[in-house]
C-alpha cells in the first residue's frame, strides 16, 4: 500500500525525507473516491479545508465505509511503522541534528491529540510541565481543499514530533497550492527562540513541492521546520486531495540541538482557539 523504501533525504535546514510515487495510483484513487464518497466532514479550516479527523463519531464511520482509507490508517496507527519512521530518519540524519530528549515510553493507538477550543491558560495547563516518559499517539485527517486554502508559515504544534503528508492529487503549478519550506534568512550560531509564527520578512523559501499523486512527505517537527501553504487557485484542475498525520505525544517535545535543549512557551490569549491555532515560542534553556 506504501513504499517507504523510497524516502530520500532532501537538502534542507532540517529533517525531510520524501518518496514520489511511494502511493500507487489506483489506490490514490480509491482513496479519493473514498474521501469524496464521505456524508459530512469534521470542520472546515484555513479557507476551505475539510477535515475528518482522528478521534471524531465522524471519522468511525467514515473509515467503516472506506476500505482503502481503513488500511492505511491502520498501517500508520502502529508502534511498528512509527519505529520504521523514527529508523529511517535516524539513519539518514546523524550528525548535527535535531532530536527529542524525552523518548516516549509507549505509543497508544487510541489516543489522538484534543481537538477542543481552549484558551491559552487551559492550554498550558492540559500540556503540563512535566516533560518525561511521554506517550505517543498517531493524529490524521484525511482531507479535500477548495480554491481558497492556504497555510501562512508557521511550525507545527509543540505536541508534534514527525509531521506527514500523502498528496492524492496532481495539482498543476499554476493552481499554487504547493508546500513550501522556509529558513530564516539570517544565520545564527545558536538561537535564543524560535517562534511559532515568524514574519515573512524574516524568512527565505528553501523548497516548493506541488502535490503530486502518491507522493509521501514525512519532516520532523523541530523548533525551525517552518512550512506553509501557498493559495491555491481551483480552475481547470481536480480539488486537493490529501491526507495529513503526525505522531504526536501527549505533552510537549523538548527538542535538542548540539545539546541546546528548547522548551516551549504559549503565548498568552484569551480566544478559545483549536491548539493548532494557538502561538508559542520554542525558548533555549541553559541547562548546567
Ligand atoms: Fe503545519
Amino acid at each position: 500500500m506504501i513504499n517507504i523504501g523510497k524516502l530520500k533525504k532532501i537538502k534542507n535546514n532540517f529533517p525531510v525525507l520524501v518518496a514520489e510515487k511511494a502511493i500507487p495510483k489506483n489506490i490514490c484513487k480509491n482513496l479519493i473516491s473514498e474521501i469524496s464518497s464521505s456524508k459530512s466532514f469534521d470542520d472546515i479550516i484555513m479557507g476551505g479545508r475539510s477535515r475528518i479527523n482522528k478521534g471524531s463519531k465522524n471519522f468511525e464511520i467514515y473509515l467503516k465505509n472506506s476500505e482503502y482509507s481503513l488500511k492505511l490508517f491502520k498501517k500508520f496507527n502502529s508502534k511498528i511503522f512509527f519505529k520504521k519512521i523514527e529508523k529511517i530518519f535516524k539513519s539518514r540524519f546523524k550528525e548535527n541534528t535535531w532530536t527529542n530528549l524525552y523518548n516516549p515510553r509507549s505509543f497508544n493507538s487510541k489516543k489522538f491529540t484534543l481537538k477542543r477550543k481552549v484558551n491559552s491558560k487551559e492550554l498550558t495547563k492540559l500540556l503540563g510541565d512535566n516533560y518525561k516518559n511521554p506517550i505517543l499517539n498517531l493524529d490524521i485527517d484525511f482531507s479535500v481543499s477548495k480554491g481558497g486554502y492556504r497555510l501562512r508559515p508557521h511550525r507545527d504544534d509543540v505536541n508534534r514530533l514527525y509531521n506527514f503528508l500523502i498528496y492524492l492529487t496532481d495539482i498543476p503549478k499554476k493552481n499554487g497550492g504547493s508546500l513550501t519550506l522556509y529558513k530564516k534568512k539570517y544565520k545564527k550560531n545558536i538561537r535564543k527562540s524560535f517562534r511559532r509564527f515568524p514574519k515573512g520578512s524574516e524568512l527565505k523559501i528553501v523548497k516548493e513541492f506541488t502535490p503530486k499523486q502518491g507522493t509521501v512527505i514525512f519532516f520532523k517537527s523541530t523548533p525551525n521546520s517552518y512550512h506553509g501553504v501557498k493559495r491555491f487557485k481551483e480552475f481547470d484542475c481536480p480539488k486537493r486531495f490529501f491526507i495529513y498525520g503526525s505522531y504526536a505525544l501527549n505533552k510537549p517535545v523538548i527538542w535538542s540541538f548540539k545539546n541546546n535543549n528548547y522548551f516551549p512557551t504559549i503565548v498568552p490569549n484569551n480566544k478559545r482557539m483549536l491548539t493548532s491555532f494557538h502561538d508559542s515560542n520554542y525558548l533555549l534553556k541553559k541547562t548546567s
